[in-house]
C-alpha cells in the first residue's frame, strides 16, 4: 500500500512506522513540520530513513500535494495536542488542526484521481466528548454539564446533577454520548471529524476515525510539558520534586499503551470502519495512582501533593466502552497499566534527563486566565 502518515514522526507516528515495517512492503511517507514542542532535544530515529518525508506543516499542501495521487491510505495523525495550552493559543490550534486538516482534504480532492479508492483514517481523540455519561441516584445514564470555574475554585470536583445532587459514578462513554468539547483542543478534534465526514459523502473516500483515549508508552516526548502526565511525573520524581496532583488528584483516565494503539491501526487499514470507535482499555486509573506507580518506579522519595491546582477545559473522570473496539481487536489482550508503566520507566530511565517544564506550562495557564 502506498500511505502517507501526517505527524508521523511524533509518538504515535513513529510507534506505526514501526509496525507498518513489521507486517507489510508498505511505501510510506510522512508529512510532519517537526514541532519544536514535540522534537526539541529529539533527533530523529535513524529507523526512519526509508521514509520519505517532507518536512512541512499539513497546512502547508503546496510542499506536498505532488505526493497525493495515487495513495490507498491517508492516515492524519499531525495536531497540537496540549489541552490547556490549546485554551491560550487558540489560534495556533485552529491553524494546525483545523486549517491543517482543511488543507489537506482539499489538496486530495483537487490531486487524487481516485478517491473512492482512497481510506483515510483519523486519529481522533476521547477529549471530543467532553464530561461523557454518568449514572443517577435514580440509576438512569445522563450527561452532565462541564464544571464551572465557580465550582473548580471552590474544589468542588466530582460532578453534580444541576440541582447539585451527586451522580452515582462514571459510566463507561458509548460512542453515541453526547459530544461536549470541554477544550479548544477538543473543539478541534471534533471538527476534524466533520471535517473528514463531509470529505467522504462528497468524494466517496472511505474512512476510520479512532478515538484514543489516553495513549502512553516509550518515545512519548519528556521534555513537551504540555501533554502527557507520565513524563511530567517521571521528569519531577528523578529529579526528586514534588509531584503535584491536580484536583486532589482524584481525576480518572483510561491510558492505552502505544502499541495496542498503533495494532489497531495497522490491522483497520484494508477494513475501513466508516463509523467512529473508541479506543482505550475500559479500565479507569485515578491520577494518583499513576503518581505513586510512577515516583515507586523510579524509586527515591519525591513527594507527591494533591493539590487544588485545576484547569478549565480538564475533565473529571474518562474511560472508553470498548464494546466496539472489541469487534475489531480483543482488548483483553491490551498490554496492562502495570506492566505497561514498568516498560515507560525502563524506557524514559535510559533517556538523557529531560527539564522539567510543567511548573512553567502552570504559569503560563494561570497568567492567561488570571
Ligand atoms: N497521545 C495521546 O494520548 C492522544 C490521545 C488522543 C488523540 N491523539 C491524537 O493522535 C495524534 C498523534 O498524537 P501524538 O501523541 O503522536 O502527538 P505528538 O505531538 O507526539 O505528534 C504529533 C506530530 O505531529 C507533528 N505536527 C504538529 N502539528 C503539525 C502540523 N501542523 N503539520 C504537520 N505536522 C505537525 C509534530 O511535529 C509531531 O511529530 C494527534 O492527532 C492527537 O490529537 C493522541
Amino acid at each position: 500500500m502506498k500511505i502517507l502518515i501526517t505527524g508521523g514522526l511524533g509518538f504515535i507516528g513513529q510507534h506505526l512506522i514501526g509496525k507498518l515495517r513489521d507486517t507489510g512492503h508498505h511505501e510510506l511517507i510522512v508529512v510532519d513540520n517537526l514541532s519544536e514542542q514535540v522534537h526539541s532535544s529529539k533527533t530523529i530515529d535513524p529507523g526512519t530513513a526509508d521514509i520519505s518525508l517532507i518536512v512541512a506543516g499539513v497546512e502547508d499542501y503546496l510542499a506536498y500535494e505532488h505526493v497525493l495521487d495515487g495513495l490507498d491510505v491517508v492516515i492524519h495523525l499531525a495536531a497540537q495536542t496540549g489541552t490547556g495550552q490549546s485554551m491560550c493559543r487558540t489560534s495556533d490550534y485552529v491553524e494546525s488542526n483545523v486549517q491543517g486538516t482543511a488543507q489537506l482534504f482539499d489538496a486530495l480532492a483537487r490531486k487524487h484521481k481516485n478517491l473512492e479508492s482512497l481510506h483515510v483514517v483519523l486519529a481522533s481523540s476521547r477529549a471530543i466528548y467532553g464530561e461523557g455519561q454518568y449514572e443517577t441516584s435514580m440509576g438512569s445514564p445522563v450527561t452532565p454539564r462541564p464544571r464551572s470555574r465557580t465550582q473548580l475554585e471552590a474544589g468542588q470536583y466530582e460532578i453534580t446533577e444541576a440541582e447539585g445532587s451527586s451522580l452515582t459514578r462514571a459510566l463507561p462513554t458509548i460512542e453515541s454520548a453526547s459530544l461536549d468539547p470541554g477544550s479548544l483542543y477538543a473543539a478541534s478534534k471534533l471538527m476534524q471529524e466533520y471535517q473528514l465526514r463531509y470529505f467522504c459523502e462528497m468524494t466517496g473516500a472511505e474512512h476510520s476515525i479512532f478515538r484514543l483515549q489516553n495513549v502512553y508508552g516509550p518515545g512519548q516526548a519528556l521534555d513537551n510539558p504540555y501533554t502527557g502526565v507520565l513524563g511530567v511525573f517521571f521528569n519531577r520524581a528523578r529529579a526528586g520534586q514534588e509531584l503535584y496532583l491536580f484536583e486532589q488528584g482524584g481525576a480518572t483516565r483510561d491510558f492505552v499503551y502505544v502499541s495496542d494503539v498503533v495494532n489497531t491501526l495497522a490491522r483497520n487499514l484494508g477494513s475501513p470502519t466508516n463509523q467512529p470507535v473508541n479506543v482505550g482499555t475500559g479500565c479507569p486509573i485515578s491520577i494518583g495512582r499513576v503518581a505513586k506507580m510512577i515516583r515507586d518506579g523510579v524509586g527515591g522519595n519525591a513527594p507527591i501533593i494533591p493539590s487544588n491546582r485545576y484547569r478549565i477545559g480538564d475533565i473529571r473522570h474518562a474511560y472508553a466502552d470498548v464494546s466496539k473496539l472489541n469487534q475489531l481487536v480483543d482488548t483483553q489482550q491490551f498490554i496492562d497499566f502495570e506492566t505497561g508503566v514498568a516498560d515507560y520507566i525502563t524506557w524514559a530511565g535510559n533517556q538523557e534527563p529531560a527539564a522539567d517544564g510543567s511548573e512553567r506550562a502552570y504559569a503560563e495557564y494561570l497568567r492567561f486566565f488570571q
